[in-house]
């Protein structure tokens, strides 16, 4: 079912919130984050929440991408891809796409990088190869959506990374 765009009008915080709450998205959100490979500092705690009942940002993630099943789905910061692998496991036939500059170490975390994405998308869907644009996506952003071209580079991702190429 799509979602008609007049909803955000007219729905109100209580009622997004029991939407994103109902038992299947929580269990589909807890199924996908154990398939995932467990992140040292955020798995148990997201799980634990979830289990006890609250709201995580997949919730509202899985529930956004099962009602709208999006055509396209681009994310400016993927770190581990939580969110894209969620995007990825409610609608299959998406287009991904990820701006990250994977920077190392970020928030004390590690940041395992595009390929290790892949893998975890892997995981959960047999959907659309991902594309990941890597850089400082203060230019990477404006160069995707400029009139410059985008050519597919075959360094690191065995050709699916996207690397924009503004051209004069
Ligand atoms: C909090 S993590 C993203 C979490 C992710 N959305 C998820 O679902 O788990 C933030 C990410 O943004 C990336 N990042 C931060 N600043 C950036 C920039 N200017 N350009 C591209 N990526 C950036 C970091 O490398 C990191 O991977």
């Amino acid at each position: 079912m799509a979602v008609d765009t007049r909803f955000w009008a007219e729905v109100s915080d209580d009622q997004l919130l029991a939407a994103v709450s109902e038992t299947e998205n929580v269990s589909f959100v807890m199924d996908v984050f154990r398939r995932l490979s467990p992140d040292p500092k955020w798995t148990k705690l997201a799980l634990a929440q979830l289990e006890k009942g609250h709201v995580e940002t997949r919730c509202f993630i899985s529930w956004l991408a099962r009602e709208i099943q999006p055509a396209n789905y681009l994310e400016i910061g993927v770190r581990r891809g939580f969110s894209m692998v969620t995007v990825a496991a409610r609608a299959p036939e998406a287009e991904l796409f990820g701006f990250d500059m994977w920077v190392p170490g970020y928030a004390g975390v590690d940041n395992p990088g595009p390929r290790f994405v892949e893998r975890e998308l892997q995981r959960v869907s047999k959907g659309k190869k991902p594309r990941f644009i890597s850089g400082n996506s203060h230019e990477t952003l404006p160069n995707f959506f400029s009139g410059g071209r985008a050519a597919w580079s075959t360094g690191c991702c065995g050709g699916r990374c996207l690397t924009p190429i503004r051209l004069t």
